[in-house]
């Protein structure tokens, strides 16, 4: 396909957004290649299924057999890898997938990248891109007086995931200074948004609130996230797929730091004016302190004057105004959110992939 270009995971909350995101404003075919976990929902991609410019395929990004057919199947001129494990909570309850899926599936995808970007012709050579979505997570735990995370900053991640990805990055960064395969990371703080499954805080708060139920805030709720509407990354992904400087990496954040507590009580503020017949109002009275997460960080922040500086990417959206967009998607979304919250969804997928 002419100008294609290969992304992983894009089933999941932030690569359907890109996927989303690109079609309508680059325009160019886009294969997403996804093993549909838990997390990847077809549903997010209906508008487009359709739509000549874009395939799914469905499939493991540690298949260095169906990778190397991609690859020469439809001859990307650059790879967007977002697939991953993403949940802090279940790499605590069991870290397999997690080095699986981040560590040894990106060592597959950059093993066949190499070997693809290897026999190209000089002029694609020089044109080809390795981009490796990752977190700010990598970096550890800020306290509260420290500067925010620069791409200079030691790596010190935490919880099995961020040590994942921490492995993934180190990887990727390996694969540029030895193979000089031309890779770009980008390190990005919080995401939140319309299709995010409801494990992570956000959509978890606000679907729990709507029902009534309990809203479990982890230890204390003063623990610290940099958030960052989800179209926003996606925006600084596609600029630093385009000019990005090759072999760099470039952190990504909104600026917006917050307590949990306070962002889950913002939540709740929107709520009481959207839903005054809601089962419990005030919402906030939902508010329960549970039992703190294991090696909880306490603070991120993320500093991206480098991505502002070199490339001119900046934040559009507020917190403000994100959060109530936000809201007001998964209020507006009840099936989207009954599908991925039941078990209809993964029943169908297992029935259609049987074979
Ligand atoms: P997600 O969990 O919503 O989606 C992950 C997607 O990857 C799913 O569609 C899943 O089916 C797919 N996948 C998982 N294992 C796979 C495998 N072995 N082969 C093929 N596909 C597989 O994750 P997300 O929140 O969209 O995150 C996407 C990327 O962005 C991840 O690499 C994550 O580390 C990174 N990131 C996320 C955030 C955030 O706040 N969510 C912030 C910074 C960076
Ligand atoms: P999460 O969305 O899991 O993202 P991450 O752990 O990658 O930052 O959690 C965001 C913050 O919210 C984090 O400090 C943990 C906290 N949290 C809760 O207090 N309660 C919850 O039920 C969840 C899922 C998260």
């Amino acid at each position: 396909m002419e100008e294609a270009i290969l992304v992983t995971g894009g089933a999941g909350f932030i690569g359907s957004n890109f996927i989303l995101q690109w079609i309508a404003n680059e325009g160019t075919p886009v294969i997403n290649l996804d093993k549909l976990t838990y997390a990847g929902n077809l549903r997010n991609l209906e508008h487009i299924s359709a739509d000549p410019r874009y395939k799914f395929v469905y499939g493991d990004i540690i298949d260095r057999d169906l990778v190397c057919s991609l690859f020469v199947r439809y001859r990307p001129r650059a790879l967007v890898h977002f697939a991953a494990e993403s949940h802090v909570d279940r790499s605590i309850r069991g870290p397999d997938d997690f080095v699986r899926t981040n560590v040894q599936g990106t060592f597959s995808l950059l093993e066949e990248a190499r070997a693809y970007w290897t026999g190209l012709p000089e002029r694609e050579q020089a044109a080809f891109r390795f981009l490796h979505v990752s977190t700010d997570e990598v970096y550890g735990s800020l306290g509260p007086n420290d500067v925010p995370f620069s791409e200079t900053n030691a790596y010190a991640p935490n919880s099995p995931y961020s040590a994942s990805k921490a492995g993934s990055d180190h990887l990727v960064r390996a694969y540029y200074h030895t193979y000089r395969l031309p890779t770009l990371t980008t390190n990005c703080s919080n995401n939140y948004g319309p299709y995010q499954f409801p494990e992570k805080l956000i959509p978890l708060m606000i679907l729990n609130a709507c029902s009534g139920k309990q809203l479990p805030v982890y230890g204390d709720g003063q623990n610290v996230r940099d958030w960052l509407f989800v179209e926003d990354h996606c925006e600084a992904v596609r600029t630093v797929l385009a000019r990005g400087r090759v072999g760099e990496t470039y952190n990504i954040g909104g600026g917006n730091q917050k307590h949990n507590l306070e962002l889950v009580e913002t939540i709740c503020a929107i709520l009481d004016e959207l839903r005054p017949a809601d089962p419990v109002v005030p919402h906030r009275e939902l508010i329960t302190f549970v039992k703190d997460r294991p090696g909880h960080d306490r603070r991120y922040a993320v500093d991206a004057r480098k991505i502002e500086r070199e490339l001119g990417w900046k934040p559009r959206e507020s917190l403000e105004s994100g959060i109530r967009r936000t809201v007001h998607w998964y209020i507006e979304h009840e099936q989207w959110v009954n599908e991925v919250t039941g078990g209809g969804y993964r029943q169908w997928i297992e029935t259609h992939y049987a074979r």
